[in-house]
């Protein structure tokens, strides 16, 4: 069955089996339903298919509604069958596998982790860095990617390199920054900017892993540049920020690429 799928704007009812379709192989996913704090996707799963071991960065719960299979979290089997409800915390290994067609909705909650640890002196912290990232920031973002492509010589190819060498991107990144370190507390302002960044990201295969390596290479740069300006307390504020921002980014990244397997 194909049935579209409704807006969040207004309210309405259906029946999962009303979108369950599988494909010949491999996985079919629909978002269901998706607002600024939750998204439900149904997965229709071919017998025989399988989820290789990966995380989310999200809070998850998987709701089986018919099929059999198996998921193993975190090393303890657990099988699918329907009606099976399953609480998975960010960030916990899972791998899946369908014996027979597999459908489940996974319910993917708002992620917790670095947004509500951040205090108002991380937020107060970065914000007094805006003006030295203004006039600086295209040196950081320059020397940032020479520590990268040294230290990770594999990330390279996803480049495109004479954008680096006429300093397009270093500006771009250096934008970006200095925009975050102006409006870390305000996601509304920074919604297009991490959306047109996001898709990017998509297009060039960034992935969540990488993260740790450009904000590793970042706070170097910070420090080789700022020098004595790049105080204990601020790479501390920074090496938050970052955190968070790489969530978001991980998060809207996520929801691209969920979407475009579609
Ligand atoms: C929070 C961290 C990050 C920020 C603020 C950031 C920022 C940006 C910006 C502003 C662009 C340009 C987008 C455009 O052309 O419109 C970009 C592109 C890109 N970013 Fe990131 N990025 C981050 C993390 C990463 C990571 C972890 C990787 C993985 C290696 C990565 C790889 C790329 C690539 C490959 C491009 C395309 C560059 C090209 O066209 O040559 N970024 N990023």
């Amino acid at each position: 069955m194909n049935t579209a799928i409704p807006s969040s704007n207004n309210s309405f009812n259906s029946t999962f089996q009303d979108f369950i379709e599988y494909p010949k192989s491999g996985i079919l996913s629909k978002v269901l339903l998706k607002d600024n704090n939750i998204q439900y996707t149904l997965f229709c799963l071919a017998a025989g298919t399988e989820i290789d071991e990966h995380t989310s960065t999200r809070n998850a719960v998987i709701t089986v509604v018919e099929g059999a299979g198996n998921l193993n979290l975190e090393g303890k089997d657990i099988p699918l069958v329907p009606g099976v409800f399953i609480f998975m915390h960010a960030n916990a290994p899972h791998a899946l596998q369908a014996k027979e067609n597999l459908a489940f909705v996974l319910t993917l909650s708002e992620h917790v982790s670095a947004k509500k640890k951040i205090s108002q002196q991380t937020i107060d912290i970065v914000k007094s860095t805006a003006p030295i990232l203004k006039k600086q920031g295209e040196k950081i973002t320059t020397r940032m990617y020479e520590i990268m492509f040294q230290k990770h010589p594999e990330v390279k190819a996803q480049f495109d390199m004479s954008a680096q060498a006429n300093g397009t991107q270093p500006a771009k990144l250096a934008t970006a920054v200095y925009s975050y370190a102006t409006h870390i507390d305000d996601n509304k302002a920074l919604k297009a900017m991490v959306e047109k960044i996001a898709h990017r990201h998509v297009q060039t295969h960034v992935l969540p892993e990488q993260y740790p390596i450009v904000g590793e290479c970042l706070l170097q740069a910070m420090k080789d540049v700022l020098g004595n300006l790049a105080t204990e307390e601020v790479i501390k504020a920074w090496t938050e920020a970052y955190q968070l921002l790489a969530e978001i980014f991980i998060n809207q990244e996520q929801q691209i690429y969920e979407s475009v397997s579609n």
